[in-house]
């Protein structure tokens, strides 16, 4: 039966959540305080590239099957489940979350609930997050015991948000043991297209679905810097790590995915939400158990120093006045997002130290702009390495990985390149007369 549904929050999970819940037949009401996002939003428009959720989102705009408003009121009026997907982003100066965003609906809607209603949180959040909201929402929701929260977090992928959505790998609901409410026959309910495909659904406790978000993420930022941190070692002897990673990655104990050595993580959650893992942790008396978190950040972050000093040395000792092409600004290929990214923060690195930085992205150059004004941004390939001293691959965009080595050659002052994502074919850039530098490889 379709629901109605309110979503809180446009940004990546909230909007394409609020386009995918419609996907599903539900009615559904996508709820920002920012108008601007909601206007464009009305009108079909995603104010973010992800591929495919434009599609979606005008099919069910264009039906009415999906409105957005940033009057809360209105959504309460509307709906009988709610879904919280707004940011959690690291707090100024500090490595735990802030909660505000989140707060903020709760305080905004529990004064609305009049009749039942089940909210169900998906951003990541601190574990207890949950408990402390569920107790607040009784406090201040008309309906008093009747509005009940629930845990439901997203393991959505940039580039990958909309097929992440609609077939989820697993679906998570945390609920109070002592007062499970309606929230799982609700939730049931919502994704009953995902259930009738057999989608492993994994009812728990509000802290174990809170933490199993946190370590889903932890566990992934380990497993790149566990490859980096090897990679630093083969740089020091000489071996190569994209073969060490085909080779351990075939024990299916291990597998391959993750396994890419290069500049490390960043984007809008794997970094901070190890941040907040830790900040937590130490909150709850078990800093120990995490600390091994910190590492796994300091490795990440010594990546992009490491390219930094790469380039300084292969050009010879000094980057003033060297033209650097750097190809890529978004944190990886398929998202024009930039919080965070690696291939941004060497971009600036470069800058300061006097290079004459030339940028160019597919996608992300608006908002890496906005970041780094000072930096001189190219229309294209071409343009970006025009006479250039040195080429960066800082991003792994197809584009840039089906370069033609030798028509390239014939644009950059030096054939010199640093593949920061091991993503290029060495021997073919070799083949076609440049110096090949790769992350954790013979020549880097
Ligand atoms: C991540 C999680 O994958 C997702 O489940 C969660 O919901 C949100 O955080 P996302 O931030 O979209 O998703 O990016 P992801 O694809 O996980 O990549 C994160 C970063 O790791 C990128 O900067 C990427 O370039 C880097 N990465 C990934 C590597 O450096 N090496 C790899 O092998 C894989």
């Amino acid at each position: 039966m379709p629901e109605r549904i309110a979503v809180f929050g446009t940004g990546y999970l909230g909007a394409t959540h609020a386009a995918g819940m419609a996907e599903l037949g539900h009615e559904v009401i996508g709820v920002d305080i920012d108008s601007a996002k909601i206007d464009l939003l009305r009108r079909g428009e995603v104010p973010f590239y992800e591929p495919g959720l434009g599609d979606v989102l005008r099919r069910h705009v264009d039906s009415g099957r999906l409105r957005f408003t940033t009057d809360a009121r209105e959504a309460a009026e509307f709906a009988d489940v709610f879904f919280i997907g707004v940011g959690t982003p690291q707090k100024e100066g500090e490595y735990a979350a802030d909660m505000r965003y989140v707060d903020d609906v709760i305080e905004t809607v529990g004064p609305l609930l009049t009749r039942p209603a089940v909210i169900l949180g998906k951003s990541t959040v601190p574990v207890g997050t949950a408990a402390r909201l569920a107790e607040r929402l009784r406090e201040i929701a008309p309906v008093g015991a009747d509005a009940q929260l629930g845990w439901n977090p997203e393991f959505l992928r940039e580039g990958f948000a909309v097929e992440d959505t609609l077939r989820p790998d697993r679906l998570v609901i945390g609920v109070d043991p002592e007062n499970p409410g309606r929230i799982e026959e609700v939730a049931r309910s919502v994704y009953a297209a995902m259930l009738e495909r057999n989608t492993p659904f994994i009812v728990t406790d509000l802290a174990t679905s809170e933490l199993v978000k946190v370590s889903a993420n932890a566990f992934l930022a380990t497993k790149i810097s566990f490859i980096n941190a090897i990679a630093e070692v083969c740089e020091a002897s000489g071996a190569d790590v994209t073969a060490l990673a085909d080779a351990i990655g075939y024990d299916e104990r291990i597998g391959r995915k993750f396994l890419g050595a290069g500049l490390g993580f960043g984007g809008g959650c794997l970094p901070k939400d190890i941040r907040a893992f830790m900040a937590r942790a130490g909150e709850l008396g078990v800093d120990q158990a995490l600390t091994f978190l910190r590492e796994v950040d300091n490795v990440n972050m010594r990546r992009r120093k490491h390219v930094v000093e790469l380039a300084t040395r292969v050009v010879g000792g000094s980057l003033s006045g060297i033209h650097v092409a750097v190809l890529g600004a978004a944190f990886k290929p398929q998202s024009d997002d930039v919080r965070d990214s690696p291939a941004l923060d060497v971009a600036g690195s470069l800058h300061l130290r006097g290079a004459d930085v030339r940028v160019y992205d597919p996608e992300a150059m608006r908002n890496a702009a906005a970041v780094w004004p000072t930096l001189t941004f190219a229309q294209s390939i071409e343009e970006a390495c025009a006479g250039a001293d040195l080429v960066l691959v800082a991003t792994e965009w197809a584009q840039f990985r089906s370069i033609d080595p030798a028509a390239l050659a014939a644009t950059v002052g030096q054939p010199r390149i640093i593949d920061g994502r091991n993503c290029l074919v060495a021997q073919d850039w070799i083949d076609a007369g440049w110096e090949y530098y790769g992350m954790g490889r013979h020549s880097g």
